[in-house]
């Protein structure tokens, strides 16, 4: 049996964690958690928040742990290229991966991040806002940066769900 171990910031990827280690009936850590509580090796899977393109927290959960999958959760909608960008970048050739859309929300963000993400946030509103015609998919990203956002749902772990099942 899998333990689900997860780094979340801002609480998404917890959620999907939680979401998805219920449904399994499996246990489900952060990743600081795990560390002090699960033996070196021990089959996990693993979900971490996204951060210009790097899983959070995967790097540490590979070397600590028989990593079976791994998933990225960022707030861009799921493409083929979103998911083929982030094997590239996070070295996830071999390792089955997936992509589940989180979510944005400023008043949660601390520090740094809500410094950056604001300034991202307002840069994005501004230059969509002064768009015409905007396609489907940049009202939804003016909507996600305006008003936040959460797209997390058990629906989007369907495919998770099967894969932890067969293992
Ligand atoms: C500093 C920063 C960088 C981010 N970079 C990306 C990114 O490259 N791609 C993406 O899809 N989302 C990106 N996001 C959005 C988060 O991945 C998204 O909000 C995610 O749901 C956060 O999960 P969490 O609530 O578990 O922390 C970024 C967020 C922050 C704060």
């Amino acid at each position: 049996m899998v333990t689900i171990v997860y780094e979340s910031n801002s609480g998404f990827t917890k959620k999907y964690a939680e979401l998805l280690a219920a449904d399994i009936k499996a246990d489900c850590f952060s990743l600081d958690e795990a560390k002090e509580k699960l033996a070196a090796g021990k089959p996990v899977v693993f979900l971490g928040w996204i951060s210009a393109g790097i899983i959070r927290g995967c790097r540490k959960a590979r070397k600590l742990f028989d990593v079976k999958a791994v998933a990225g959760v960022g707030m861009a909608a799921g493409s083929d290229k979103i998911l083929s960008d982030l094997v590239r970048q996070n070295k996830l050739e071999g390792v089955r991966n997936f992509y589940l859309r989180g979510g944005f929300d400023l008043a949660k963000l601390k520090g740094f991040y809500k410094f950056i993400m604001k300034l991202g946030a307002a840069a994005v509103v501004k230059s969509l806002e002064k768009k015409e015609n905007l396609t489907p998919q940049e009202s939804e990203q003016l909507s996600d940066f305006k008003y936040g956002s959460d797209h997390v749902s058990k629906e989007n772990l369907a495919d998770m769900i099967a894969y932890c099942k067969s293992l």
